[in-house]
């Protein structure tokens, strides 16, 4: 595993979206694994200007999101599928079609994930999987405990994670749906390079957690001590307590 502590967010960021462009011009069809979240949207801003820069050509590129709160349509705000045209394929030349999230209004959700499965299959299987963490380590939304073979499938949110989320949502923990899609840690674990980015003291534990503490189905993030392509990327405060920790 290899750990980037960045003297600041801003370079952490940077150092992300490098990695996301260079795995987009390495491949003649690349199939990303994407992620959401405060973290993710400076992510996508680099991508979006190296894309304007007229350096950077999504035409080719594949997506996959993590996860979709049940519930919630494209149309509405705080889906991540209008996440993720607001903050990335608006603005870049990804075909419509070519990024693809979880459908959170999908009739039969089971089917709905048996098909998302199918669909990463189809395409190849991941490549280069985003990730972020949350407070309760899940990666995508695999809340503890999650098996580290769990596949794609309808989960239920901690208390923690719709607190943590409630910003979107009035500040409104009440009002984060209750449950979400997500892919499960063993599609994770498939994909063939992991790239975690965590910034801002609010992670620092949890990032110790998971880079020091017992792997572990109760911290879905440890889960990518077992993958052999990992790099996670952090600023110096989330940094703090793995590096005081670690022997
Ligand atoms: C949500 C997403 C996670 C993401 C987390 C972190 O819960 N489902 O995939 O890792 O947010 O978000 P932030 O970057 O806002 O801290």
């Amino acid at each position: 595993m290899k750990i980037i502590v960045a003297d600041t967010s801003g370079q952490a960021f940077q150092h992300a979206a490098d990695m996301i462009a260079e795995e987009i011009r390495g491949s003649q069809a690349p199939v990303l694994g994407l992620a959401t979240g405060r973290t993710m949207e400076n992510i996508y801003q680099l991508l979006v200007q190296q894309h304007e820069a007229g350096t950077l050509d999504f035409s080719g590129t594949t997506s996959f999101n993590l996860d979709e709160y049940v519930g919630l349509p494209p149309t509405d705000p705080n889906s991540y599928s209008h996440y993720m045209q607001e903050h990335l394929f608006s603005h870049v030349n990804m075909p419509a079609g070519q990024g693809h999230v979880p459908n959170g209004v999908a009739v039969d959700l089971e089917a709905e994930c048996a098909r998302y499965e199918a669909a990463i299959r189809t395409a190849g299987g991941l490549g280069l999987q985003l990730l972020g963490i949350g407070e309760t380590g899940h990666i995508g939304f695999n809340e503890p405990p999650s098996a580290f073979d769990s596949r794609t499938r309808v989960v239920h949110l901690d208390d923690v994670t719709r607190r943590q989320n409630s910003g979107m949502f009035g500040d409104d923990p009440e009002r984060v749906p209750e449950r979400a899609l997500t892919m499960g840690v063993g599609t994770i674990l498939e994909a063939r390079r992991l790239v975690l980015v965590a910034v801002g003291e609010g992670k620092a534990a949890i990032v110790d957690e998971a880079l020091n503490g017992p792997i572990s189905e109760a911290v879905s993030a440890t889960a990518i001590r077992l993958h052999d392509d990992v790099t996670v990327i952090l600023d110096e405060v989330a940094a703090r307590i793995w590096h005081r920790n670690k022997e």
